[in-house]
Order: C-alpha cells, then structure tokens, then sequence
C-alpha cells in the first residue's frame, strides 16, 4: 500500500486549522486505511517483522508495555512496508528509513514535530522584497555554485524540538546565532541560544508557544527586548512556561537588527544565502518524515498546507540535479545527521513562498 497516493499521506495541519471537515476526512482516511491493510494484517506477523521491530525498539532506545507495544508495532510495520516499497524504487531520488518517529501518530508528528503557523491575513508581499534590505550583498552577487555552512563554525549542532510544536523558535535562533558568531569575527563560538525564551516571552508577537508560531514573530520580539539568552542561561524545557526573562537584568548572549522577506524566487534566495542562513516554510508529508538521505523529491507536497519550518543552509548540484541543504530540528539521528537535501528550482513542498533572511 501506498500512503503518498491517497489522501491518506495526511498533511497534517496546526490544530487551530483543523476542522471538523478535516477531522472527518481523517477518520475516513484511517478507515479505508484499516480496510486497505485488512487482509495483510490479519496475516501472522513474520518472524523477520518481529525480530526487525525488536531492532527498531532497541535502536531508538524505546520500550513498551502491554497493549501499546501492539499499537507501535502495528503502526510500525504500517510505515516500514511503505519504506521499504519506496526504497525498493530504484528511480527514487532519496532512501526513507524507519527512524525515532516511525512508530508514532501522524496526530503526534503533528503535535511534537512540527509548529510554523503562518499568521492570519499576513502576505509575503513581494513589494517589500529586497535583498538588499538586509544588507549589502551587491558585492557578493557572483554567488559561488555551491555553499555549505554545516560545517561552518557558527553554525550549531543539530537540535531536537521534540515533544514541542516549536520549530519556529529553533529556526529563529540558529538564525540568530549563527549571525551574531559570524558578525563576531567568529569569536563567539559555540553560540547556543535560548528557544526556551522565545517560546515563554513572545506570546504578544503572535506565537504560541508549543503550539506554533512564526520565526518573524520570534525575531520581532527579540529585537524589542534587545536580545536574547543563551540556553545555559535559559534552558530548553519542551514546554511553554512562564516568561523569565527580564530586559536589562537576564544577560543577552546573541542579538539581531533586521530581517527582510524574500522573493518567492529560488534564485534570490540563493543570492540571499550569501549572507547567512534563510529561514523557509513548508509543507510536509510521511516521507519527508522518514527520510533518510538523497535528494527529496516529491510532488505529493506542493499543494499542501505549510506546517514545518526549516532553515537552509546551503546549496549544490549533483548529477546534475540542484539542491539546497535543509538544516531541520529534529536531532541528528533524522535524515543525514539532521539535514535534508532537497531539490532546487522547482518550490519543493512549497519552500520558496515565506523565505526570510535575518541579519545584524
Ligand atoms: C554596496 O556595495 C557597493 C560595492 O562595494 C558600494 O558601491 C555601495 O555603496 C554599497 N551600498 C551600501 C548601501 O552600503
Ligand atoms: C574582526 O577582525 C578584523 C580584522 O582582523 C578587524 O578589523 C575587526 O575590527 C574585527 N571585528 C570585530 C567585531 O571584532
Ligand atoms: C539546551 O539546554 C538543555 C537543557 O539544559 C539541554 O538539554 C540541551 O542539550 C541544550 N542544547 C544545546 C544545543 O546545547
Ligand atoms: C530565572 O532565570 C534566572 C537566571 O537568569 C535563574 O536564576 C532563575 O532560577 C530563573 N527562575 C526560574 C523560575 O526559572
Ligand atoms: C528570479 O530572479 C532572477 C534574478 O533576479 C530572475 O532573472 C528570474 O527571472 C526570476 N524568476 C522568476 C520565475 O521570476
Ligand atoms: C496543485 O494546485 C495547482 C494550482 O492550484 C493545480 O493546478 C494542481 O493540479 C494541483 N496539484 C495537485 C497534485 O493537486
Ligand atoms: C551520481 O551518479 C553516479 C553514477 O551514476 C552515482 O554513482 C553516484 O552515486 C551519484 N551521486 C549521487 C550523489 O547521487
């Protein structure tokens, strides 16, 4: 069975978005679901399928008592026959992999992983898109073909949102530390800074804690308070609390002065990429969650709506093929060591339409 040629790839959305419509279609979808696999899963399970999910268990280091190891098994075994069929695909340009989240709910995938809201009425007003807002980048307009700031020293590890629909805080501080180390002559290395205080403190921008947000809100706060903290300082919990940040008294470890929406034009945005990391938003499907590595490429995402926010931060071609480097925040164990190439040129899952840069 194939999950991306149904309705039943389930683009999940951010919970305020969802309608009873929606809820509906979900439950049918689960049904036919039920009644697709029926024959196949009242077949005894395989003796390799148990020893493979004994594999998976220990792997992620998960373990399970009574009726809820049947329930992960069985939604493991559901994706694992979905992996496997798309990896035996040769002309598939990327491999998927039953990974930390292969035996969880689309429902959780929703509530742990994802998190970007776009806010109500706002509009990626191309008018307003200049590069060169941002900064001067006309002396840098010979773009290099191919950029790669992971290994870079200002960029931090991979992090892990997880269990927090937060993703917006994650993307809006890597942008903020990695400006601020490469505007310190790379001095202030390694930088790690707080999403604790941007899902605590920016409620008034817009964001909801572990229930999304938005990266602009996220920076438009930390410009008004005049920065932000690093984690020691402030540490990631997973959950919203209450806001402990006060302007004047906590220390600001990283800082931000300006940020400037971008063309929905991968070429521009690879032009602003010369300056630092661009913040994007997407939609995603399943086999964005399991991937594992190559190039993702797939077109069951392009009308999707947009519930995960990334941050790029490089580009190249192989192949022939042109990609970007898509930093995710989702730990290291999730795709190449955190990452995610994705196919350039073609608004992939929709990740040219809210593309900012931020800068100091
Ligand atoms: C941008 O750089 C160019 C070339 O170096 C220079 O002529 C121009 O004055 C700069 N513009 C700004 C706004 O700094
Ligand atoms: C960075 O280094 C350059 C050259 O060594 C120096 O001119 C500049 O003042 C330094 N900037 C900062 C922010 O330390
Ligand atoms: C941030 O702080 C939390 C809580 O102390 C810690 O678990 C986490 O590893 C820190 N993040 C990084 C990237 O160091
Ligand atoms: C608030 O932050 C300060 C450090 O800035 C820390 O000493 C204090 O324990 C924190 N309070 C709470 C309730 O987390
Ligand atoms: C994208 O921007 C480039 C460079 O500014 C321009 O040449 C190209 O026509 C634009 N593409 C689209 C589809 O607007
Ligand atoms: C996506 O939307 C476009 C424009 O609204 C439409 O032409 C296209 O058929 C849709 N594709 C899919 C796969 O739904
Ligand atoms: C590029 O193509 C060659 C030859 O077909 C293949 O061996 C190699 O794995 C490909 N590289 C990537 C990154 O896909």
């Amino acid at each position: 069975m194939w999950l991306g040629s149904s309705s039943c790839s389930l683009i999940v959305r951010p919970y305020e978005q969802r309608t009873t419509s929606t809820m509906k279609l979900m439950t049918i979808c689960f049904l036919s679901l039920a009644i697709g696999v029926g024959h196949s899963a009242a077949q005894e399970d395989t003796e390799d399928e148990i020893i493979k999910f004994k594999d998976f268990k220990k792997r992620h280091k998960k373990t399970y008592n009574g009726a809820l190891e049947r329930v992960h098994f069985r939604r493991w075994k559901r994706r694992k026959a979905i992996i496997d069929q798309h990896n035996e695909n040769q002309r598939n340009s990327f491999i998927l992999g039953d990974n930390a989240f292969a035996d969880l709910s689309e429902e959780e995938w929703e509530t742990y992983l994802l998190g970007v809201t776009i806010p109500k009425g706002f509009i990626n007003n191309e008018a307003v898109v200049d590069v060169l807002a941002a900064g001067n980048v006309t002396n840098r307009q010979t773009t290099t073909p191919s950029l790669d700031l992971r290994t870079d020293p200002c960029m931090p590890p991979v992090k892990i949102q997880s269990p927090c629909g937060g993703c917006w805080a994650f993307i809006a501080t890597t942008a903020v530390e990695y400006q601020t180390c490469a505007t310190s002559n790379r001095t202030k290395i390694p930088l790690i800074l707080s999403e604790q205080q941007m899902i605590d403190c920016s409620g008034s921008y817009g964001t909801k804690g572990c229930n999304g947000g938005f990266y602009t809100q996220a920076w438009d706060y930390i410009m008004a308070v005049g920065g932000q903290a690093s984690n020691a300082t402030y540490p990631y919990r997973a959950v919203a609390g209450t806001c402990n940040f006060t302007k004047d008294v906590t220390p600001v470890a990283g800082k931000l002065s300006r940020y400037a929406s971008l063309a929905k034009n991968e070429t521009a945005i690879l032009l602003a990429m010369q300056r630092g990391p661009v913040a994007i938003s997407v939609a995603t499907n399943s086999r964005f969650t399991l991937y594992r590595s190559g190039i993702f490429d797939d077109d069951t995402c392009k009308n999707g709506t947009i519930n995960h926010g990334l941050l790029l931060v490089g580009y190249g071609t192989t192949n022939g093929t042109d990609y970007w480097i898509v930093r995710n925040s989702w730990g290291t164990s999730w795709g190449m060591n955190g990452y995610i190439f994705m196919k350039r040129n073609v608004n992939i899952c929709r990740l040219a339409e809210f593309a900012f840069l931020a800068t100091i």
